[in-house]
C-alpha cells in the first residue's frame, strides 16, 4: 500500500500509519515497541491540562516517560482554554514531544462530565476557543482528535472540520464513528471521505482498521492522508509494517494460530519484551517518585500488562479463563511460564 509523507508544520511522518492514543495502553512500552514495528507515529496517553496546572506527579509521569521517541504527540484535554494553553506550554518547553494534540473526542464519562473531550463536540464555539489558545501558546504544530459528531442531532463532521480548520489546527485525526456509539457499530469511512475533500490540512482517518487490509479499505473509500490504528495494534505492534507490506488479497480469512501472520515464537518474544520494557518504565516512574507505592515495580508491569495477553494470543484461547489464570500472577517469570504453558498446548512446531 502506498501513502505519501504527511507533513504538517515542523512534523514529518514518512509512512503515515500511526498508532491512536489509548489510555491504560499507550504507553512508552507500547509506543517504542509499535514503532520500531513501523508505526509512523505515536501519541501518549490521555493527560489533564488541569492534572499539569496542579503540577500534579502523576499527570508528569505519563508526559515525562517519553523520551526518544519521535515523531509522538503531547494528548491533552481539558475544558478550560487557558489552562490548556499553559499545559501546551509545559509539552513545548519539555523539549520531548513534536506536536501538541487537542482531544476532542472522547466519550468517557470522566472526561465529559467534566465538558472536555466529546463534551466539545456540542459546543464548537468553545471547541474553537481551545484550539485558538492553544495555537496561540506554542510554536509547535497543533493537532486535534476527534469524532464525526457527538450524535445525530448535534453539530456534523463538516461543521468540525471546519471549526477545527478555521481555529488554527495543522492536522486532524478523525474516529469515524458518533462520540455516543463509543466504539461500537461500523465505522462511517465515507463522512472521512466528505472532510477531506473539505478539509484543507491533512487528516488522518481512524477506526476500523483492524487488518491491514482495512487501512487499504479506508483509504480507497475516503482518500485521507494517513491512517491511525487503535484496537488493532494491542498486542499486534507487526500491523504498521504489514499494511506496507501485505497485499490485500492475502488478508482474507486465517487460523486462529496465523492471526496477523505472527509465529508463536516471535509472539512469545514481543510480549517478554513488553514486559521487560513495562517493568523498566515502573522502575524510572518510582525513582522519579516520592508516594508511598503498593506494588513494586515488576508488580505493577504484571499488573499493567495482564490486559495486552488476551490480545497477544487472541484466537487461541477463551479470553476470560485467561485472566482468570493471570489475575494472581505478580512476577515476569510466572507470566511467562504461564505464557509457554498456554502457548505449547497451542504450538504446531512451526515456532
Ligand atoms: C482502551 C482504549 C483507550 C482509549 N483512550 C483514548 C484516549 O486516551 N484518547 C483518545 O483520543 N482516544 C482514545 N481511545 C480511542 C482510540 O484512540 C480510537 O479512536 C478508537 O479505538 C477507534 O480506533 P480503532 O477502531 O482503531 O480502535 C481509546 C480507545 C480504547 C479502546
Amino acid at each position: 500500500m502506498n501513502l505519501a509523507p504527511l507533513q504538517f508544520g515542523s512534523v514529518k511522518i514518512e509512512w503515515p500509519v500511526v498508532l491512536a492514543p489509548m489510555a491504560g495502553y499507550t504507553d512508552s512500552a507500547m509506543r517504542t515497541l509499535c514503532l520500531e514495528q513501523g508505526a509512523g507515529a505515536v501519541y501518549t496517553e490521555l493527560t489533564s491540562a488541569e492534572g499539569i496546572r496542579r503540577d500534579s506527579e502523576k499527570t508528569f509521569q505519563v508526559l515525562d516517560a517519553a523520551k526518544g521517541e519521535h515523531p509522538i504527540a503531547g494528548h491533552l484535554f481539558g475544558r478550560d482554554p487557558e489552562a490548556m494553553a499553559e499545559a501546551a506550554k509545559h509539552v513545548e518547553q519539555s523539549g520531548v514531544f513534536d506536536w501538541v494534540d487537542i482531544n476532542c473526542g472522547c466519550p468517557v464519562k470522566k472526561v465529559v462530565s467534566r465538558g472536555a473531550g466529546a463534551a466539545l463536540l456540542k459546543d464548537l464555539d468553545h471547541m474553537a476557543k481551545i484550539i485558538a489558545a492553544v495555537r496561540a501558546a506554542v510554536s509547535l504544530p497543533v493537532s486535534v482528535k476527534t469524532r464525526i459528531g457527538f450524535n445525530q442531532d448535534s453539530a456534523d463532521h463538516l461543521e468540525i472540520a471546519k471549526v477545527v480548520e478555521g481555529s488554527g489546527a495543522d492536522m486532524i485525526a478523525v474516529h469515524a464513528r458518533l462520540a455516543k456509539n463509543f466504539h461500537g457499530g461500523d465505522p462511517d469511512w465515507e463522512k472521512l471521505g466528505e472532510m477531506k475533500a473539505a478539509l484543507k490540512i491533512p487528516i488522518i482517518g481512524n477506526g476500523g482498521v483492524l487488518e491491514p487490509a482495512d487501512a487499504e479499505r479506508m483509504v480507497a473509500a475516503s482518500g485521507v492522508d494517513g491512517v491511525m490504528i487503535g484496537r488493532g495494534a494491542i498486542g499486534n505492534p507487526w500491523i504498521f509494517e504489514r499494511v506496507k507490506s501485505v497485499p490485500p488479497a492475502s488478508s482474507g480469512p486465517r487460523s486462529p494460530l496465523e492471526a496477523g501472520g505472527t509465529s508463536l515464537g516471535e509472539r512469545r518474544a514481543m510480549m517478554a519484551e513488553h514486559l521487560r520494557r513495562l517493568v523498566e518504565l515502573n522502575e524510572l516512574k518510582r525513582k522519579a517518585s516520592s508516594r508511598p507505592v503498593k506494588y513494586s515495580p515488576e508488580e505493577a508491569a504484571c499488573i499493567q500488562f495482564r490486559t495486552h495477553i488476551p490480545y497477544y494470543v487472541k484466537g487461541l484461547f477463551d479470553k476470560k479463563q485467561l485472566l482468570m489464570k493471570l489475575v494472581h500472577l505478580l512476577t515476569v517469570d510466572a507470566i511467562m511460564e504461564e505464557v509457554d504453558i498456554l502457548t505449547e498446548k497451542n504450538d504446531d512446531g512451526r515456532t
